[in-house]
């Protein structure tokens, strides 16, 4: 019964816009945006790119009219940090359009240009005229979100890391023992510096599963605010193997950990400047700075066991998410602890039913292995690494990285459907 339970089924569809796994689009800091449209399709664009995850800080206006509504509305009012322009019209209409409204606008101001003409000497001309960007009508809410976005991050900050977030749909499910797994696999089969942030302050469990107690970790990050940079980061990881670094939760309660929404982002921040990989441990809570860390991270797992109340949560979980993050890959989800002996269980297809997508794997309920797992301060691959559990989590670390070498593993059914589901994503 279990070992049909066991496959891994691709979701049925990711949103078509959704943004590939190598990219990551760095949120648009406070600025204004006002856009002044010719065709209700990109003013919808626009209006959709404004409710982007991303563009949660910025204030954005969408009116209609074109480069003439704009320069007659800059002729009194101060322009804003980004004038989208739709111009519709032929190359010189555009081109004399711009010149007249650049009388009226302020230094440092950006103008972005969407237009129909696909004309290599029309975005010379415009270049040479500080235009920042030229887009290609149509465009997608997504398009506008990257054009906007690109205006503040600095060109040399690319290699910036990949955020999973991994949650349980109730406490106790797993979710902390599957995202050590995933990052372990991240780096040790996929050779990905990876680093676990452990953000259940008080009772994480993630130096225990690592065998790990080291003396600092993400306390001293998100309690010094003012001291976080790259290399005050890095100096409090914990190195767990050549390519894991953990920043541990200190599991102790002299504190109470109460934080803003906000506290995070520094951290998070810097991590992302420094580590391709970043698995977060977000402990099963609903307050702003869990739910701000998995609405920001680039991809979430949702760990679910097979019963009502953890149905009902992820399925709360999975439309909350959802619908913040409309241009983002759909979070994936687990369940785990699936088989327990005599006990009654929701099955996988009824998960699906609800959640309107397939579970993106099923992990069986192995109390001996995952026992002496935990209490020896183990790996599941480091005691079985051929057991079909360490697979899954070698299959999990290669899809929420984005890796298509897939070929590699000998997932046998698994295997295919992980490579499709990842072809699919990109
Ligand atoms: N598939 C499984 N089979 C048996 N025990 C499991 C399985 N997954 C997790 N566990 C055990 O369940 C307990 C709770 O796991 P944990 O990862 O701390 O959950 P959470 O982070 O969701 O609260 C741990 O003792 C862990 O070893
Ligand atoms: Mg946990």
């Amino acid at each position: 019964m279990i070992r049909s339970a066991l496959q891994t089924i691709a979701p049925d569809s990711a949103p078509s816009e959704a943004v590939s796994p190598d990219e990551h689009i760095a949120p648009a800091p406070r600025v204004s945006v006002q856009a002044f449209c010719e065709t209700v399709e990109t003013a919808a664009a626009i209006q959709a790119a404004g409710e982007d995850r991303r563009l949660g800080k910025a204030h954005l206006k969408v009116q209609m009219g074109g480069v003439t509504a704009a320069t007659e509305a800059y002729r009194s009012a101060p322009t804003p940090n980004v004038i989208v322009l739709e111009a519709e019209g032929r190359a010189e209409n555009i081109l004399s359009g711009l010149d007249t409204l650049a009388e009226t606008c302020d230094a440092g101001t950006r103008v972005i240009v969407v237009g129909r003409t696909n004309d290599v000497i029309l975005y010379r001309e415009l270049i040479r005229r500080g235009v920042s960007d030229y887009l290609i009508a149509p465009v997608g809410a997504l398009d506008m979100v990257r054009s906007i976005c690109g205006l503040f991050s600095a060109p040399d900050a690319k290699p910036v890391g990949r955020i999973v977030a991994v949650v349980g749909a109730k406490g106790g499910v797993g979710a902390s023992t599957i995202a050590h797994n995933i990052a372990w696999a991240m780096a040790r089969d996929l050779a990905l510096d990876s680093v676990v942030t452990d953000l259940d302050l008080a009772f994480g469990t993630a130096g225990l599963d690592y065998n790990q107690d080291p003396p600092q970790g993400i306390a001293d990050a998100v309690f010094s605010p003012d001291r976080i940079d790259n290399a005050f980061v890095d100096r409090l990881l914990s190195k767990c193997s050549d390519h894991l670094s953990l920043l541990a939760a200190p599991a102790t309660l002299e504190r109470a950990y109460d934080f803003s929404a906000e506290a995070f982002d520094g951290i998070f921040d810097a991590l992302r400047a420094t580590m391709p990989c970043i698995v977060l441990d977000v402990p099963h809570q609903w307050n702003g700075w869990t739910q701000r860390a998995l609405v920001n991270a680039d991809d979430i797992l949702i760990v679910a066991a097979p019963d009502l109340a953890n149905l009902r949560n992820a399925k709360n979980l999975f439309d909350f998410l959802r619908s913040a993050r409309v241009n983002d890959h759909r979070p994936y989800y687990c369940l785990n602890q699936v088989g327990v002996p005599k006990r009654p269980e929701i099955k996988p297809a009824d998960f699906a039913k609800a959640l309107d997508e397939q579970p993106t794997a099923v992990i069986a309920f192995e109390p001996q292995l995952f026992g002496t797992a935990a209490n020896n301060g183990q790996m599941i691959a480091e005691l079985s690494a051929s057991h079909r559990t360490a697979e899954t989590f070698r299959l999990l670390s290669q899809l929420l990285t984005g890796r298509s070498d897939v070929k590699k593993s000998k997932g046998g059914l698994l295997t295919p459907l992980l490579a499709k589901l990842i072809k699919r994503q990109k």
